[in-house]
């Protein structure tokens, strides 16, 4: 596995997402147990970074998560959890109630990382960052971080926060570079705030071009791997691919120790 350090924190360059585990807009029963049996395989393998929302299967990932880190007995400490509260939770009363509501489903007493999931129109950013910043003064939560913000919005959170703002969450992909065309990627990186690249393989939609085919073919990897092995070669990249695969879960996770010279990057690129 290869590493991101900032702010004295170190963590993982590939964690694992659980948009789907449980269900997608609400809870789906159905899913409980090839989303238990992800999660297991996940932990198994070694990830220690599980991102997860209040929104997520309407806080049922948060659920099952919290019960496969207690089925398998891993330890708390051992573990990065991030969750995010939703845009039309944003008012300071507000976020200290999602926060609670997370934590309870979770079954634990901290998030190790808690994210503004998305801006909202009337959002009054002073009053959220006032709430998440009283979360970390109770040990709640560890660290801050945004997600779906632009360099505007990322500027303005970074004033606002007694406490760092340790990352945004924003989509970035081989094929989706909207997040370098519009600066947040170089702000990311210019200014010690980790770029967390979400659906880091279009949510399976995922056409390999030729350039990845080739490169894929002389590492003895699938395309995928190395779409992923691209995003964490970059400095300050960090991804969260999900999958209900043990295969996928595994080469995702093996992703990570792929070297890719820098004629290739330059070629992806
Ligand atoms: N902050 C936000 O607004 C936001 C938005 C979207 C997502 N996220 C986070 O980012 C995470 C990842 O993004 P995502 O779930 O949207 O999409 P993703 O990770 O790009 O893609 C997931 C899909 O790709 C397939 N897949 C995964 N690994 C594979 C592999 N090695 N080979 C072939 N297929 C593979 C999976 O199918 P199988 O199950 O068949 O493997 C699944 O259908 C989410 O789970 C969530 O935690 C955040």
């Amino acid at each position: 596995m290869k590493y991101e350090t900032i702010h004295n924190l170190t963590l993982p360059k590939i964690g694992f997402g659980t948009w789907k585990i449980g269900g997608e807009s609400s809870p789906d029963p159905k899913m409980d147990s090839v989303s238990l049996s992800a999660l297991r395989s996940a932990l198994e393998l070694g990830y220690t970074h599980f991102d997860t929302a209040e929104t997520y299967a309407d806080g049922h990932s948060e659920e099952l998560i919290g019960q496969a880190i207690r089925d398998m007995r891993v330890k708390r400490e051992s573990l990065f959890i991030t969750s995010k509260v939703e845009p039309r939770h944003l008012t300071y009363d507000q976020v200290l109630h999602s926060c609670e509501a997370s934590l309870r489903r979770l079954q634990m007493d901290y998030l190790d990382l808690y994210l503004i999931h998305w801006p909202s129109a009337g959002m009054k950013l002073e009053d959220t960052f006032w709430a998440l910043n009283q979360l970390v003064k109770d040990g709640k939560v560890k660290h801050l971080g945004v997600s779906n913000f632009d360099v505007k919005l990322l500027k303005q959170s970074q004033a606002l926060s007694a406490t760092p703002i340790i990352t945004n969450q924003v989509p970035y992909s081989h094929s989706d570079r909207s997040n370098v065309k519009n600066g947040v990627l170089e702000y990311c990186q210019q200014n010690n705030i980790l770029l967390t690249a979400y659906s880091p393989i279009n949510q399976g939609h995922f056409r390999a071009n030729q350039t990845l085919q080739a490169i894929a073919q002389t590492h003895s990897k699938t395309p995928y791997q190395i779409a992923i092995a691209w995003l964490v070669m970059q400095p300050r990249v960090i991804t969260i691919p999900m999958s209900f695969n043990p295969i996928h879960i595994k080469e995702n996770f093996d992703a990570a120790d792929i070297v890719l010279s820098d004629e290739e990057m330059k070629q992806l690129n």
